[in-house]
């Protein structure tokens, strides 16, 4: 690539930071992505790979999902036509963004907002697009601002406002009462609750939607146990999807995953909700375990993770604690040592031997750095 090449890119992408998934070697027990630690059954695993063999793979897939799309929409009682896919609700978060990203009358640049901290890709994807991003800082225990919210919408006339709901990394699950209520001010705002981690919770807005016309809700197969299908999804008023449906790749979701997510939530859905209800119950545990340990300030989580501060914020213990952790072969999540996550680490809860395993690690690494 020349110079020029390089000059023709648009402007935040060379400070972009790829989306990192660290590769470190001798990991046994990975806590680090918010996934389920649960698959499918072997003889389920091996049906469905004896369904997948004979899909004509020279054709294309049914670019509309009809059958994920009826099955989908029954399990949230809503009409097929209030349903976009995406490959990830990554995609639904780059399609919405591409789509509303008309700068308002006396603006130069389109903006999004967010309570931080939260997912990183609502920022990633504002970037690459050339919309401007505002982050509005959550409390000391990452709740909603609720007034610094008002605030910073009625500044930044943001065409659209996300709320991970829960929030990752955090686990916060903020009040959807509140963010109703600010739809409600600020009806020229799109408001998007990102129900990612939804199953682990309650309050999804998905029942709010016909009372709301600027809500939509997003939702994902990944954190239930399918992450490797790439299956997400947003509801909303059948006129906007409608609108978005046209800048989605015709073929974004491939036979294999249409295919599969469909097989799976229709002969497995009571088994995927069975493992949600057991991370539920192992997140209480942890949570107390790790409260117990007393040097750790653990944030209540609504998801399949739990943030904790290792020591004093800028201290430097979180970046110590998860190296020794890697070098005992136990992966979760670092944020590094500034900022407003300054020395938090994030584990996403396991089944009962990671989460044994982890405890036990994270004890003998606190001990070690204790002891220096
Ligand atoms: C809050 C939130 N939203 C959306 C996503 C994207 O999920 P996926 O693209 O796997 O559907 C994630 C993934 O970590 C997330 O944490």
């Amino acid at each position: 690539m020349n110079d020029a090449m390089l000059g023709l890119l648009r402007p935040g992408i060379r400070d972009l930071h790829a989306y990192e998934v660290p590769a470190i070697p001798g990991i046994e027990v990975k806590l680090d992505a918010n996934e389920s630690p649960y698959s499918l059954p072997v003889y389920a695993q091996e049906a469905l790979a004896k369904e997948l063999a004979t899909l004509p793979v020279n054709r294309y897939p049914d670019p509309r999902a009809t059958r994920l799309r009826e099955l989908l929409a029954a399990e949230y009682g809503v009409s097929p036509s209030c349903l976009l896919f995406g490959n990830g609700s990554d995609e639904i978060i780059q399609i919405l963004i591409a789509c509303l990203s008309r700068p308002r009358t006396g603006k130069e640049r389109a903006s999004i907002l967010f309570p931080t901290p939260t997912f990183s890709v609502f920022r990633l994807f504002a970037t690459t697009l050339g919309v401007d991003s505002v982050g509005v800082a959550t409390g000391d225990d990452f709740s909603l601002d609720v007034d610094a919210m008002r605030e910073a919408l009625r500044e930044a006339r943001p065409n659209i406002a996300f709320f991970a709901r829960p929030n990752n990394p955090t686990g916060t699950l903020w009040s959807g009462k509140h963010v109703l209520a600010l739809a409600d001010e600020f009806p020229e705002t799109l408001f998007v609750s990102d129900e990612a981690y939804g199953e682990y919770a309650q309050g999804s807005l998905v029942k709010s939607l016909g009372a709301c016309a600027n809500l939509l809700v997003m939702k994902t197969l990944s954190k239930i146990g399918l992450a490797g299908l790439r299956v997400g999804f947003a509801i909303g008023a059948p006129q906007l999807i409608a609108e978005l449906d046209k800048a989605r790749a015709p073929y974004n979701m491939s036979s294999f995953n249409q295919f599969a997510a469909h097989w799976v939530m229709s002969r497995h859905r009571e088994l995927l909700k069975k493992h949600c209800g057991q991370v539920v119950l192992a997140r209480a545990a942890m949570a107390a375990e790790l409260g117990a340990m007393g040097e750790l300030r653990v944030f209540d989580s609504d998801a399949n993770l739990i943030l904790f501060r290792v020591g004093a914020a800028g201290a430097g213990c979180g970046p110590k604690l998860w190296g020794a952790l890697c070098r005992r072969g136990v992966l979760i999540r670092t944020f590094g040592s500034s900022g407003r996550l300054a020395d938090c680490l994030r584990v996403t809860l396991g089944n009962p031997d990671e989460n044994e395993r982890f405890l036990a690690e994270l004890r003998s690494c606190l001990a070690a750095l204790r002891g220096r």
